[in-house]
């Protein structure tokens, strides 16, 4: 049987840029040679794609040398990278599959995934609309809310009312809850712009951060709670991983906690009550199932000191893939190696692709 071609994209135009760099490193250490053959691509800061050699070690060191210039088809049946220049006539650029390996903006919030869509072409993780509405939080709160499924309180600010008339956003912003208050951009990551707000000035100051990045801002009440964290994995029959927590090293887990100082915990499995981590990972699969998930997730959720109740915070439907990240440990802490991980994904992408082409596509009488 001849291997499986797999298209592992990464790098990409957002801000996590770095971190998907990792994870395609594990990722393609990972892939089972005896299965599947890499076809590598890294995406510039810029946009641009690349193909060659050793693309990942090349945007590792910041530069394109070595490599050529591609495009992704966007025309169904043609499942080859197209060069842009005289690079790369000769080599093999076809491919069965895509893997994006992209964090954030056009790589986990559906963008790539329209590309796909167009390219008819089967791809790793959640389709359009999940990607979107699991990027997106205030989308994703109203899919909740809708769902019955616990959120933490919240309101949009518009960027547009921020700048116009700051006080008045403010009151909208203040009418959620007392302090401690919680703004985010709408549809952001790795905690860029979120800021932690203890009265009306910092409230001020986080909103203005907060719509340097996004058209909407998300103003939610502040909770004093635990981080947990789970890993779905599967198409319509999904299940969840134990559960981790994660011992932010700042006061919240900020972009700096994340990235800047390693001294955040993983607590693999998390020391709560068995109850306690079955109604995770139930809340989890249903939040997958209500944004229409494929493949994998990771669901995030805060459990409040005081009450002892839980909230989702958020879905990352293309969660850190390094091997030391939460959600390939947490699959590895229930039973499933990287390797078998990476090869399970790659199989749900080509199932749901299977299910996709069963689909009629042309009604009627459309001759
Ligand atoms: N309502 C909230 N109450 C308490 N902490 C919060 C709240 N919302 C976010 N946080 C903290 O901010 C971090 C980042 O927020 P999150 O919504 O997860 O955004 P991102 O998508 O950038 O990770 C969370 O991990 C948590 O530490
Ligand atoms: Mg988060």
């Amino acid at each position: 049987m001849s291997k499986l071609r797999v298209c592992v994209i990464f790098g990409g135009r957002s801000g996590e840029h770095e971190i998907s760099l990792r994870s395609a490193r594990s990722v393609l250490q990972a892939l089972d040679p005896d299965r599947y053959t890499a076809l590598p691509v890294g995406i510039t800061h810029d946009g641009r794609w690349f193909a060659g050699p050793d693309p990942l070690g090349a945007l590792e060191k910041r530069t394109t040398e070595g490599l050529y210039p591609v495009t992704f088809p966007s025309q169904p049946g043609r499942r080859e990278l197209i060069p842009l220049g005289a690079g790369g006539r000769g080599d093999d650029l076809s491919f069965d599959l895509a893997f994006p390996v992209l964090h954030g903006t056009y790589g986990e919030d559906g963008t790539i995934q329209g590309l796909f869509e167009m390219a008819d072409v089967p791809y790793v993780g959640a389709g359009v609309l999940g990607s979107s509405v699991g990027m997106d939080k205030v989308l994703f709160k109203l899919v909740m809310q809708r769902r019955g499924l616990p959120v933490v309180e919240g309101e949009v600010v518009f960027r547009s009312q921020i700048l116009r008339d700051a006080e008045a956003a403010l009151r909208i912003a203040e009418k959620v809850s007392g302090y401690p208050l919680f703004v985010k951009p709408g549809n952001l990551g790795s905690s860029v712009g979120v800021s932690k707000c203890r009265n009306h000035s910092s409230l001020c100051e986080g909103l203005m951060d907060a719509a340097r990045y996004d058209r909407r801002v998300l103003v939610e009440r502040g909770l004093e709670a635990r981080e947990l964290e789970v890993s779905v994995l599967g198409n319509e029959d999904a299940q969840a991983s134990l559960v981790g927590e994660v011992v932010p090293s700042d006061e919240f887990y900020s972009y700096r906690a994340k990235y800047l100082d390693d001294t955040s915990e993983l607590r693999i499995p998390a020391p709560i009550e068995p109850p306690v981590s079955d109604e995770i990972r139930r809340l989890a699969v249903e939040c997958f199932k209500a944004i229409d998930g494929a493949g994998m997730a990771r669901v995030d959720f805060l459990l409040e000191r005081s009450t002892g109740k839980l909230y989702i915070n958020e879905i990352n439907t293309l969660p850190g893939f390094t091997s030391i990240s939460m959600y390939p440990k947490l699959w590895m802490a229930t039973g499933l190696t990287y390797s078998s991980l990476v090869t399970r994904l790659i199989e749900l992408a080509l199932e749901r692709q299977a299910e996709k082409d069963a689909l009629l596509r042309v009604y009627g009488g459309a001759g």
